[in-house]
């Protein structure tokens, strides 16, 4: 049975441009694969992710019996955050774009998964990412035009992180120009949509 986990990362909660696309698609991969076990994990509006401070990173860093209670939940916290990515063989995540960055929450959500000896690893050729063999679908939602300039250091950073813990597989579909016109809001959705359909295909 495939397992797909959905990441939503908009403030906005479900009426996200990010996560609505998600939605769409994961419906589209579900008519197709009913037998899909979907997970949801919306890490900005419904359950946001605590920032990584040093009292949570210190946590990750104690050796496990020295860690106090409250350093087992951090953890406990972070654990079962990496088992849910790494159970999923397919992960659709919705990305807006919050003044040029990820939204400050998936940055949390991203700082709490990537531990080493759990996500990566170091060797001598340097590090390793640990979650390999899954396939992530990106549906990035931005008010203006990004996609392809030297602007859109939005899509390497995430490419480039998800490359770090070993996912290498990854797709990304745009819906640019949502804040311009309606008429651009109407055109960068449509083009989004039409991309789904050919991944549904
Ligand atoms: C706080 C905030 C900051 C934004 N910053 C940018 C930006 O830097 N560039 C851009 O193209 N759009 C920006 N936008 C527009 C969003 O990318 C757009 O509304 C998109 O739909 C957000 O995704 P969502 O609807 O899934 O939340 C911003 C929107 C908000 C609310």
């Amino acid at each position: 049975m495939t397992t797909l986990l959905q990441i939503n990362a908009s403030i906005s909660h479900s009426k996200g441009q990010s996560s609505q696309l998600a939605n769409q698609f994961v419906a589209a991969f579900c008519a197709r694969n009913p037998s899909a076990k979907v997970v949801v994990r919306d890490v900005a509006a419904a359950e946001p992710v605590p920032h990584l401070d040093g009292e949570r990173f210190g946590a990750f860093i104690t050796k496990a019996d020295e860690r106090s209670a409250a350093q087992h939940a951090v953890v406990a916290y972070s654990d079962a955050l990496i088992a849910e990515l790494k159970a999923a063989d397919v992960i659709v995540l919705g990305l807006p774009m919050y003044n040029f960055g990820v939204p400050s929450q998936l940055k949390a959500y991203f700082d709490h998964i990537a531990r080493a000896g759990a996500t990566f690893k170091y060797t001598e050729k340097g590090p390793v990412g640990l979650l390999t063999g899954k396939k992530v679908y990106v549906f990035a939602a931005r008010g203006g035009l990004y996609a392809g300039t030297p602007l859109d250091t939005q899509t390497s950073y995430v490419r480039d992180f998800l490359r770090f813990l070993g996912m290498t597989d990854v797709e990304f579909i745009y819906a640019e120009g949502l804040a311009i016109s309606p008429q651009s809001k109407e055109a960068g959705l449509a083009k989004a949509i039409a991309e789904i359909a050919r991944l549904a295909a």
